[in-house]
Formats: C-alpha cells, sequence, structure tokens
C-alpha cells in the first residue's frame, strides 16, 4: 500500500473576522513551526477576504493556505466570484470544491465541481472535492450509489493524487455532533478507493479525507481507521487547541 502523508484541514466556512483569523492562523503556525517533525500536512481554508492575512500569518510555517470554492473561469464579468488565478495570487495551494453547503445553498451540480476542479488544476490549484450523502439517501440504502455518481461526475480527466484530494463528508454528519461509525466510513472509503482505482492509475496514493464531527474525542480512531488520509475539519477548527489535538492525534 502507498503511504499516504495525514492531510488535515480546517474548513473555517463563513466564520472569523480579520482579528480572529490572524490570532488562529499565527497560533497554529507557531505549533507546527515549534513541533518539529510532524506525521501530518495541516491547512487553514479561511473566508476569501482573510486570505491575505492569514496567508501572511502562516507563510514559511509549514501551514499551507486554501480557499473553500473558486469560479471555473479564470477572469471576466462574474460579479462577486473569484478565480483560481486570484487564488493563487493570494498564495492559496489548495481549494475546496463542491462542498454539501455550496451544493445545496447554490444549487452547484457535479459538472459544475467539475468544471472548477479544471480550472484549480489548470492553475496548480489542489482540488479538495467533497462528496457525501445525505441521511435520506444512507437511510434509504443508496449511499454508495450518490457517492460513486457524485465521483464520477465531479474529478475530470486529469485528476491525479498531485492535483486533487477527496474529501467524504456525509451530509447527515456535518455541524450535527453525529459522527458516521468507523466501520461505516472504513466502507465507503474502501469503495471510494475502489472507484478512483478504476479511472485513475494513481488512485492508490490519492488522499481520502473523512469530515462530519471530527473532534478531538474520536479524531484519533478515525485517524486510525484504514484509507483515512486525514480530516476536513468545520467547527472544531476554529479553535486552536481542538484543531492542534486533532491533528496531533494521527500516526
Ligand atoms: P463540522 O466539522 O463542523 O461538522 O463540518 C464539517 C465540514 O463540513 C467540513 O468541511
Amino acid at each position: 500500500m502507498a503511504a499516504r502523508r495525514k492531510l488535515i484541514a480546517g474548513n473555517w466556512k463563513m466564520n472569523g473576522l480579520k482579528a480572529d483569523g490572524l490570532a488562529l492562523a499565527s497560533d497554529l503556525a507557531g505549533r507546527v513551526k515549534g513541533a518539529g517533525a510532524v506525521p501530518f500536512d495541516m491547512l487553514v481554508c479561511p473566508p476569501f477576504p482573510l486570505l491575505f492575512p492569514v496567508g501572511d500569518a502562516v507563510k514559511g510555517s509549514g501551514v499551507a493556505l486554501g480557499a473553500q470554492d473558486c469560479h471555473a473561469k479564470q477572469k471576466g464579468a462574474h460579479t462577486g466570484d473569484v478565480s483560481p488565478v486570484m487564488l493563487k495570487d493570494a498564495g492559496c495551494a489548495y481549494v475546496i470544491l463542491g462542498h454539501s453547503e455550496r451544493r445545496a445553498d447554490h444549487g452547484e451540480s457535479d459538472a459544475v465541481v467539475n468544471a472548477k476542479t479544471v480550472a484549480a488544476h489548470k492553475e496548480g490549484l489542489i482540488a479538495i472535492v467533497c462528496v457525501g450523502e445525505t441521511e435520506a439517501q444512507r437511510d434509504a440504502g443508496t449511499q454508495t450509489d450518490v457517492v460513486g455518481s457524485q465521483l464520477a461526475g465531479s474529478l475530470p480527466e486529469g485528476t491525479t493524487a498531485e492535483n486533487t484530494v477527496v474529501a467524504y463528508e456525509p451530509v447527515w454528519a456535518i455541524g450535527t455532533g453525529k459522527t458516521a461509525t468507523p466501520d461505516d466510513v472504513a466502507a465507503m472509503h474502501a469503495f471510494i478507493r475502489g472507484e478512483l482505482a478504476k479511472r485513475f492509475p494513481d488512485a492508490d496514493k490519492m488522499r481520502v479525507l473523512y469530515g462530519g464531527s471530527v473532534k478531538p474525542s474520536n479524531a484519533a480512531e478515525l485517524m486510525a481507521t484504514e484509507n483515512v488520509d486525514g480530516a476536513l475539519v468545520g467547527g472544531a477548527s476554529l479553535v486552536a487547541d481542538d484543531f492542534w489535538a486533532i491533528a496531533t492525534s494521527c500516526r
């Protein structure tokens, strides 16, 4: 099995003002710098207005910068949108795409996510492509059909372990305090790995993150689950102690 380095990613969502973001980012940057060799990569994904100040705060620390969305075009008449070129300019290495909140709030289809992923790749950004079923879909037993079709539609040709990370985030586990059991997570991650292997030659090197109510109390078990290559953390990523505890639970 390929050794996959864990990625611990904080999705700040629409939270935090400049002072909060700077304090959190500086705190994490200091911890990563002070820790020496760590068995994980750390990433923070603040809201757009905080990308430049947070980018400055983490520069040289080993904490990477990411955004939470981008447009599929490089520039032009798209009021309110932000292009992958701009993200690159702000110092981003990563961009989260197709988060369930964007799929729900902005009607993003797999085709839209696919086009954004192509655009992100073109700028050299690593796309974190999110998939996951709703509670009703899981209750109906259709979770693998749903996730399989999201993967098929959202991941473009040219996807590699270098330019893409997949995040499995069951919608019913996001912000609810409910976490999928390690068995459910292991089953879904094995399914995802199998689907990736059907299309991409380096699928065994691709990182597949789990997201949904990851916290210090459940992180060690989740991070030790087979085929789980890190976490995409919402609420707990806003608290430096909690996010650090999640990261350092990686072995
Ligand atoms: P929570 O960790 O708050 O459940 O959010 C998960 C998530 O949506 C990360 O992208």
